[in-house]
């Protein structure tokens, strides 16, 4: 099984979008697929038409249950469309992160998905793992129980000029897991037909380098749609541009596998650079963002190195801060 953690502790930049879609796209290419909701928001559920007040056990019931998923994990699982399963995620799954109860009582804390993951594998070729836009103990769980992590980051003015620090934040979590954790960019709710917005994809690959995806998913209003009626894009239109970007999405990821990093140290691995090339501002306006974006706090002028996604080991346990 193929695990992919969809994070960014930004709020609102397509986690949820990204996950449900991607979920069932490769659902519909016949690769059988588990979506896991990290989020006590409940997004995925609403996103899929799975009527919140029917949850009975979600996946903080099962992360907390003795063994971990109990009797049989496989029952908390949503039949949503053919080859695609979902873990749901209920309101309980905000207790977990509290200082006292929840997950901070287990010893296994940060660990807890990964062994429930490890009990579903057989059933799976691919797990989607949903998180909250924040930087705590289930997002940590979420990147331990992940081979490779893919950060959505949008392509507007405003969200490239805090994507290093989400993405500086997220290479520090991985960090303290003590093995390597590839970590790619895609660049979401993007409008090539907006010149600005073509710039800053540009930047972000810039900035990010090879970690940065060739494909990104644009900004469809089917995508809004689709999550409205409860669906997937590829129920709800299936001949549309956007179920060609997860399309497209897929079809690199299944190009571009990572090595099993579970188990792996981190001077074993690194990210498989995207071949393209990088290219340059192309207009005044974006220069002169560049320019002030540079003398914000934080970004640096100089690209990024093309391993930077390949973290060292550190003594730490886990964080448990709040939303970014
Ligand atoms: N590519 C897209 N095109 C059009 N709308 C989009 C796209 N991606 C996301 N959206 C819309 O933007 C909003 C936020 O998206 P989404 O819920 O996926 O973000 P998120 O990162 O999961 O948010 P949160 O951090 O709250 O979990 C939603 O209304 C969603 O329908
Ligand atoms: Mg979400």
């Amino acid at each position: 099984m193929r695990t992919i953690a969809i994070v960014n502790q930004k709020g609102g930049c397509g986690k949820t979008t990204t996950s449900i879609n991607l979920a069932a796209t490769l659902a519909a290419r016949g690769l059988r697929t588990l979506l896991v909701d990290m989020d006590p928001q409940s997004h995925c559920a609403a996103g899929l038409g799975v009527p919140e007040d029917r949850i009975e056990t979600g996946i903080a019931e099962a992360l907390l249950a003795e063994p971990v998923g109990g009797e049989q994990p496989e029952r908390m699982l949503w039949e949503v469309a053919k080859n695609l399963r979902l873990a749901p995620s209920t309101v309980a799954l905000a207790g977990l992160e509290a200082a006292r109860g929840g997950l901070a009582a287990c010893v296994d804390r940060d660990a807890r998905l990964a062994k429930l993951l490890d009990r579903l594998a057989d059933r799976f070729d691919w797990c989607i793992i949903d998180c909250p836009p924040t930087i705590g103990l289930l997002t940590f769980n979420a990147l331990r129980a992940a081979d490779e992590a893919l950060v959505p980051v949008e392509t507007g003015y405003f969200a490239l000029k805090g994507s290093e620090r989400q993405v500086a934040t997220i290479e520090a979590m991985a960090a303290r897991l003590g093995r390597a954790l590839p970590l790619r960019i895609l660049p979401t709710l993007h409008r090539p037909d907006a010149k600005l917005a073509s710039d800053l994809h540009a930047a972000i690959q810039r900035r990010h380098g090879a970690a940065t995806l060739p494909v990104s998913i644009r900004e469809h209003e089917s995508l809004r749609e689709a999550a409205g009626f409860g669906q997937p894009i590829t129920e709800y239109a299936p001949a549309s541009e956007a179920c060609q970007d997860f399309v497209q999405l897929v079809a690199w990821l299944e190009a571009n596998p990572v090595a099993n990093t579970r188990g792996a140290t981190a001077a074993s691995l690194a990210v498989a650079p995207v071949e393209q090339p990088v290219p340059e501002a192309t207009s005044p306006r974006m220069a002169d963002l560049l320019a002030r974006m540079r003398a914000h706090a934080g970004f640096s002028a100089e690209p990024a190195s093309t391993t930077e996604t390949t973290q060292q080991p550190a003594a730490e346990p886990a964080p448990a801060e709040g939303s970014a």
